[in-house]
């Protein structure tokens, strides 16, 4: 197998997007763009990722702290796609394999895309291989250029084409793999003239061309996958695709979503086979959920949640950072924060823990077969012996029951 890196793009500063924040940490599902593009980079295996970054460096570093495989490389002064690719030379020009290149922009990639990109390049024994995507709207993408035989001759961006070029629909998502050799020849080639008088690391393509080394394009990115998010329009247009894809696979593994639509499920989440989430559910953050289990409607469940199986949970109850034990029950109006509750206990209609007094917060855990009543409010720290019966509208605290 040929030795191979990852180059990923996320040095730009948005301002299409009207942000502070870095834009590749914006969330799609759950999770930062750049999550999406790391992890499609491991799913093909690759020996390093080399990350551009530049506009809000710290934090996009600090978010990404745990991971061990990624070399951070600045980018000073954003100068254009073929300029950041050159801040890795230091690192890579001695480097003998192939180098992807993506964008941090493009969270909708997938392995299975970037898998057939490198086969047709190791069989093509090509200098570069892109991947492109028919759009019926190609409007603010890099437009492909081929000859009268259909040989890719490079790609121009939107504000340097003429309006003929303009009508091509067969566009660049960003999805390159180079001989990494041949890429940092030509990358010292490239010159800013082009509308924007930026350096863009599509030029390198014709150069490539222009060298005698052979480019090939393949149309194997879905309309779907091949946006790049530039805007607050497009992250919501790019989450909503992930939403679908996110419960496609939930489907698949057996759960049911009764009204696909109306209802949100983060990309962390894991849901058990036969489990039927009703309308209106919102699940956010790292969120366990087990087998045959009822969600909603209109429930709330948040990070740290684990329900084992055949917990159900009805109207209007929000759960956080919570274990709830096979058999749990809370239909209606409640809040389960910070909690460990045992198996079968039923808990009543808007009965809630109070799991913050102003200051600090304090877990409450409840026995096996507790009955909690209508309206109880169970005061943390608290902890609750197996069997307890509360009645209906009780102010439960530690106090109250008396010391463990
Ligand atoms: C780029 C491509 C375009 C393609 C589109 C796909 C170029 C010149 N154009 O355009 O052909 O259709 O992506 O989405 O490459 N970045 C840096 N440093 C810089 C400039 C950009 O790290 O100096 C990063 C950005 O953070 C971003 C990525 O590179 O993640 C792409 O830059 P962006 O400005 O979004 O390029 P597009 O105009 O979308
Ligand atoms: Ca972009």
């Amino acid at each position: 197998m040929a030795k191979r890196v990852a180059i990923v793009l996320a040095a730009g500063v948005s301002s299409r997007m009207n942000t502070r924040l870095a834009k590749v940490l914006h969330e799609v599902c759950g999770r930062p763009m750049l999550a999406y593009v790391f992890d499609a980079c491991r799913e093909v295996g690759v020996d390093k990722i080399y990350a551009v970054v530049g506009y809000g460096a710290e934090q996009v570093k600090d978010r990404f702290a745990d991971s061990n495989d990624i070399v951070w490389v600045q980018q000073d002064e954003q100068k254009g796609t073929a300029h950041a690719v050159l801040c890795c030379r230091k690192h890579l020009k001695d480097f003998d394999g192939e180098t992807l290149v993506l964008c941090g922009d493009g969270p909708l990639i997938r392995d299975k895309t970037l898998k057939t990109l490198i086969g047709k390049h190791e069989a093509g024994q090509s200098a570069a291989t892109l991947a492109t995507a028919v759009l019926d709207d190609p409007a603010g993408y890099g437009r492909i250029i081929r000859d009268t035989y259909g040989n890719i001759q490079g790609i121009l961006e939107d504000s340097d084409c003429t309006d003929e070029q303009l009508a091509i629909k067969e566009v660049n998502p960003s999805y390159y793999l180079f001989n990494n050799k041949v890429l940092f020849e030509v990358l010292e080639k490239v010159k800013p003239d082009n509308a924007k008088k930026e350096y863009y690391l599509t030029d390198a393509l014709s150069l490539i061309i222009a060298t005698g080394h052979k480019v090939e394009a393949i149309t194997a990115v879905l309309p779907e996958e091949a946006m790049g998010v530039n805007s607050r329009a497009q992250l919501s247009e790019a989450s909503k695709i992930m939403q679908r894809r996110i419960q496609r696979q939930l489907l698949e593994n057996g759960v049911t979503i009764v009204d696909p639509d109306n209802t949100w499920i983060d990309a962390r989440a894991q849901i058990g086979q036969d489990t039927v989430v009703e309308p209106f559910t919102y699940i956010h953050g790292e969120v366990r959920i087990g087998r045959g289990c009822r969600i909603g409607p209109f429930a709330y469940l948040r990070s740290g949640t684990v329900l084992e199986d055949d917990v159900v949970l009805g109207v209007f109850t929000e759960v956080k950072n919570s274990v709830l034990g096979q058999g749990v029950r809370a239909r209606h109006h409640s809040y389960i924060g910070d909690a460990a509750v045992g198996e079968n206990v039923n808990v009543g209609a808007g009965s809630i823990t109070a799991n913050f007094d102003g200051e600090k917060v304090s877990r409450t855990s409840v026995g096996d077969n507790c009955y909690i009543g209508s309206g109880a409010i169970l005061i943390a720290p608290l902890e609750l012996k197996g069997g307890s019966h509360i009645k209906p509208g009780a102010v439960v605290s530690q106090d109250s029951i008396g010391k463990k």
